[in-house]
């Protein structure tokens, strides 16, 4: 198991912080049984990695090991954005070496400095991941992640695409869907909910997410000025339906 350091973990403004930590918190909420969560969304581009990536500092942070796994196998960016590299100088196997290489889960997944904190980045994209996906050692894989950590989220890709989603919610305890303000159109969210619902992945919440106010907006009010004029958007919890 190699140790990583991320170079650029960016530092949120106070109510994106408290956003995420809103949603950690219900989720402990939602019992021992909810493990293995899928962070998706509808479309490309909405938060998917964001969210996935605060939730999961603020889980470790609070002293609930998690494991992040990226299961973007197509396009994933997360070693680049995050600046992502081992301390021993040893290449990052990755969710897609590990998939297609007879090699331990463990000597794939990473140690970070967070003691509660694991990561399996992708670091090998592939064109159709689907074979991988629908393996027995990918499901063995999230089977193993759920038991191994309290919590294991997973960073997939977009509903709209791909079947990807459908493949890995069915193996997922549940379902967390991230939803850009005021860009996704609402059919496209419900056909989301129908695909879940479908692979009988049961929805735990949904995240508004980069949300931005015109100024006079709900959300500009709710956030205050500086938010909106940061860097970051916000991000809003619903529990539930
Ligand atoms: N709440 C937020 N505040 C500021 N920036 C955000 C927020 N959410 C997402 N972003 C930024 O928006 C961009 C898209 O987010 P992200 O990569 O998480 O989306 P995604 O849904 O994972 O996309 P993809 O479908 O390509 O995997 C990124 O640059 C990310 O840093
Ligand atoms: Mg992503």
């Amino acid at each position: 198991m190699s140790k990583i350091t991320m170079a650029n973990f960016p530092e949120l403004p106070y109510a994106v912080e408290e956003a995420v930590n809103r949603l950690r918190i219900n989720i402990n909420f939602l019992g021992n049984d909810i493990r293995k969560i899928m962070v998706v969304s509808t479309m490309p581009n909405e938060g998917k990695s964001f969210v996935a990536m605060q939730l999961w500092r603020q889980m470790a942070e609070a002293g609930t090991s998690t494991v992040l796994v990226d299961l973007d196998l197509r396009k994933s960016i997360m070693t680049e954005k995050y600046g992502i590299t081992t301390d021993d100088g040893e290449e990052i196997k990755g969710t897609s070496f590990y998939l297609s290489h007879p090699i331990d889960l463990d000597e794939a997944i990473c140690k970070t400095d967070m003691e509660y904190g694991d990561i399996l980045p992708n670091v090998d994209n592939v064109i159709n991941p689907s074979m991988l996906l629908e393996s027995k050692r990918f499901e063995e894989m999230l089977n193993y992640m759920g038991e191994k950590y309290r919590y294991a989220l997973f960073d997939s890709p977009p509903l709209n695409i791909v079947s990807d989603g459908e493949r890995i919610g069915n193996l997922c305890d549940g379902a967390i869907l991230v939803v850009r303000g005021g860009e996704t159109p609402k059919g496209m969210v419900k056909h989301s909910l129908m695909q879940l619902e479908r692979a009988g992945c049961p929805l735990l919440g949904v995240v508004l997410n980069r949300v931005q106010g015109g100024g006079s907006g709900y959300y500009y009010k709710k956030y205050g000025g500086s938010y909106y004029g940061g860097h970051y958007y916000g991000s809003e919890y619903y529990y539930g339906k």
